[in-house]
């Protein structure tokens, strides 16, 4: 099978995204715990795996395509000094494209 490259370059941008969201969400699960906010760090830890799920699936992605997951990279952080800020500050963005979205729009 030929290697779309476009496609592994834009699956590159979704694993950063997933890793960012990753270490993002260990930093604010140690600011809830230290803070304690042990509702919310159950929340944020529950987060932290569902990002580790999705960046195992685009890894897999990657093997299938060819490609090698660039997985030294991360996207600014969007950290607060306080769980209120830190949860004003992270909107949320990282998955605004899916692995679905991904394949539609590069094949
Ligand atoms: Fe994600």
């Amino acid at each position: 099978m030929k290697r779309n490259e476009k496609l592994i370059t834009v699956l590159n941008s979704l694993l950063t995204d997933e890793l960012t969201a990753i270490n993002q969400y260990q930093i604010q699960s140690e600011i809830d715990e230290n803070q304690g906010y042990g509702k919310l760090l159950q929340a944020i830890r529950k987060q932290e795996l569902d990002e580790t799920l999705q960046a195992e699936r685009l890894i897999e992605q990657f093997i299938f395509q060819g490609g090698a997951p660039a997985v030294s990279y991360l996207n600014p952080m969007k950290m607060g000094e306080t769980v209120l800020e830190t949860i004003k500050n992270d909107k949320g963005d990282d998955c605004d494209k899916s692995l679905s979205t991904a394949y539609s729009d590069n094949n």
